[in-house]
């Protein structure tokens, strides 16, 4: 099967030749830093061999016969986690679904749904209504084990489970996803006795889709996991060795490049509602591994040709502040053909005998000179299909792409220190016991 293939003639062109040679040097060490351990982070490196680690050990069967157990015993799956425990699973499994899933009686796997990911209470009611008269199981996936979010929500589903099937049973359709010792989920697990995966010391949130967080609600989707970590594996591969052909240093290299000339703004863009997710998974990776220091590019995302009629204004003539790359899949599963009308009411009889895809495409590359003649640089990424191969190949490409461009921009990649500021005031105005100097300050100030 063919390689992702990245194009950016329609980008270069804005730094020039020579601009974006003077990060090669800086790309090769980032490389060499991700495949020797060395670097900033270095103790996060894990993802980097990953693909290959995972094919060579027995952790997809494990993964498969766990999730073929759950498919067994109940029709829904609620995956409890957030950020890198939660959007992996989601990007791919929607990126793989019907558009119409939620409505369809699906035949392959338990449907999959999500919670954990906010603090909404409609929606962890609504989840808890909906669940009321049906069977399901959890899998809670927390690295720290202590993260608020799905703590909240695995409390109030693991209640309304064993209230639905007694405590028993309700042990053998749990799994949790969690650190190798340490955390209040990995005790909980323990104490419970339930059906556990490790991820990995040197694996952070972001980089973990190819670990049982991302495998296993995947695999429990139905989806082809061997498919997708062979195309990482495949990926892997091509981004080892710094030069010509490698992708994710070409595209490392640029985006600082265009950083570097003002186009603070990166804009993923996708021409197939599928890869929505696709472009939040994206967003976290790229936002928490760059976004520090002062420093980072802002990562947005659009669903063309939807928002074309929403953000296509600014994307078009706003400030020239912005890049886009874009993802094109070549073909499309399925088939819609323009029928003939014999009335023509809306002049469309000139696109009879098209398919829908044709429209899109010349959308697509329409869409693409006017940006370029408008001020944006175009990066495009083309995969053959989407499938679980090139989901696999894209994924890993961003990661290496990601880590190089971090070492690029002279951050550390594999750390949030940020992250922590929210949770402090929160459990702060919570009355978190050990927060009290931190609720008298923060009290003092509302
Ligand atoms: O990338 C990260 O590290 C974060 O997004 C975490 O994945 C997220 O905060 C959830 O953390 P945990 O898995 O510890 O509950």
């Amino acid at each position: 099967m063919k390689s992702i293939e990245l194009n950016i003639s329609d980008a270069i062109g804005f730094v020039g030749e020579e601009k974006f040679k003077g990060y090669e040097a800086e790309a090769v060490k980032g490389i060499s830093n991700l495949n020797n351990g060395e670097g900033a982070g270095n103790d996060f490196h894990g993802w980097v061999k990953l693909p290959e680690e995972v094919e060579k050990s027995g952790i997809i069967d494990e993964i498969q016969a766990t999730a073929d157990k759950l498919n067994s015993l109940v029709d829904y799956v609620v995956c409890v986690g957030i950020g890198g425990s939660y959007l992996g699973a989601k990007a791919v499994i929607e990126g793989l679904s019907n558009s119409f899933e939620a409505y369809r009686k699906t035949s392959k796997g338990a449907t999959v749904l999500f919670a954990g990911q906010n603090l909404s209470e409609d929606y962890i009611a609504e989840l808890q209504e909906f669940l009321k008269d049906k069977k399901f199981g959890i899998i809670v996936i927390s690295k720290s084990g202590t993260t608020t979010e799905p703590a909240v929500a695995f409390r109030l589903l693991k209640d309304q489970l064993e209230a639905q099937v007694g405590k028993e049973a309700a042990k053998d359709i749990i799994v949790a996803v969690t650190d190798a010792k340490k955390g209040a989920l990995r005790t909980l697990a323990t104490q419970e006795g339930y059906k556990t995966f490790v991820i990995p010391d040197n694996v952070g949130g972001r980089f973990s889709v190819l670990t049982p967080v991302g495998l296993l609600p995947i695999a429990v989707a139905g989806k082809d996991i061997r498919s997708l970590v062979a195309g990482a594996a495949k990926m892997q591969e091509e981004t080892h060795h710094a030069g010509g052909s490698n992708a994710s240093e070409t595209y490392a290299m640029l985006r600082n490049a265009l950083y570097n000339d003002g186009k603070v703004i990166e804009v993923l863009v996708n021409y197939n509602p599928k890869l929505h997710f696709f472009g939040e998974w994206w967003k976290q990776l790229y936002g928490e591994s760059e976004g520090k220091d002062g420093k980072g590019i802002f990562p947005a995302s659009v669903d063309l040709t939807t928002d074309l009629h929403s953000m296509g204004q600014l994307l078009q003539q706003g400030k020239r502040n912005i890049f886009e790359t874009v993802i094109s899949v070549n073909q499309p599963d399925r088939q819609a053909v323009i029928p003939s009308d014999a009335l023509n009411l809306d002049g469309l009889n000139f696109l009879a005998g098209q398919h829908v895809d044709h429209i899109n495409k010349m959308a697509e590359l329409g869409t693409k000179i006017a940006h370029v003649e408008g001020g944006v640089p175009v990066i495009r990424i083309e995969i053959d299909r989407l499938n679980e191969y090139y989901l696999g190949q894209l994924i890993y490409f961003f990661e290496k792409a990601c880590g190089i461009s971090g070492y690029i921009l002279g951050v550390n990649p594999f750390n949030q220190p940020g992250v922590e500021a929210y949770k402090k005031n929160m459990f702060a105005l919570l009355n978190k016991p050990g927060y009290e100097k931190e609720s008298e300050a923060i009290k003092a100030k509302i």
